[in-house]
């Protein structure tokens, strides 16, 4: 059954002013601070960029940090902000980019946004786009990750254990998890807790990410949190 956080992201009107008018204003208002898709893509871009510095797959980066030379998979992409701007990155240049979401309005978004913009000359290869469950992610789009973005959506997936699990199952040796959602140091659950649940969004107790993190094999490398917005890296080890 599908909460209402998650149906609101089939309705057109929501999905045609998300990104200019939901996204920032309402993580701002739970990070206590003004932020933006591109404090975010910069923040975990950061803080990757100190994960696995040292390993040995390939050449580095823009960032220094290690290729594995696969997919950047975004799960949970809605309307594809942040597949857009990692096709259009220097840093992923030739690195296929792929967008999975359960809502198929989001997607249809997604792929009318990045037509658009390769209809405008844009010379980067375009994000490709599916509509499904990312519980189901490694049989839907199967191994050879160098990183999964997930972005404000874990909170939104009722089986969050079973998506991280999903995304160690694709991720390559050597390769990054880029995850903002809601977190909390405080067992506590505050009124504005308790509100967001009500919506269907979790406010992650962090030593829970942590524990489902390392129970599909990843470990943690970087953490930010602002108010209840969190930020985290996670490494899947080379072995
Ligand atoms: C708040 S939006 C974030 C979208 C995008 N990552 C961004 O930051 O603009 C959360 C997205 O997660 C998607 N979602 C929720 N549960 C999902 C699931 N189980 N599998 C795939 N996508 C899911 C929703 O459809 C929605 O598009």
């Amino acid at each position: 059954m599908s909460t209402l956080a998650q149906r609101t992201f089939q309705h057109p009107w929501f999905l045609a002013a998300y990104e200019r008018f939901v996204y920032g204003p309402f993580l701002s208002a739970f990070a206590l601070r003004p932020v933006s898709y591109r404090t975010v893509y910069r923040s975990l871009r950061e803080m990757a960029a100190g994960a696995g510095g040292t390993g040995d797959v390939g050449p580095g980066g823009s960032d220094g940090r290690p290729r594995t030379g696969g997919r950047i998979v975004d799960l949970g992409c809605g309307t594809g902000w942040y597949s857009r701007r990692m096709s259009a990155d220097p840093h992923y240049r030739g690195l296929p980019v792929v967008g999975l979401d359960l809502s198929e309005q989001a997607i249809d978004v997604a792929r009318r946004k990045a037509a658009s913009r390769a209809g405008a000359g844009d010379p980067d290869g375009s994000p490709q786009f599916s509509v499904g469950d990312a519980g189901r992610a490694a049989q839907l789009l199967g191994p050879g990750a160098e990183e999964v973005w997930i972005c404000g959506a874990l909170h939104q997936m009722g089986h969050a254990d079973r998506v991280l699990q999903q995304a160690g199952a694709i991720l390559d040796p050597g390769g990054v998890l880029l995850c903002q959602t809601f977190g909390r140091r405080s067992a506590r659950r505050s009124v504005v807790v308790r509100v967001l649940e009500h919506f269907g969004h979790r406010v992650f107790p962090i030593g829970e990410v942590r524990q489902m993190a390392e129970s599909a094999g990843l470990r943690f490398e970087a953490i930010r949190v602002w108010g209840i917005v969190m930020l985290v890296t996670m490494i899947k080890p080379r072995r």
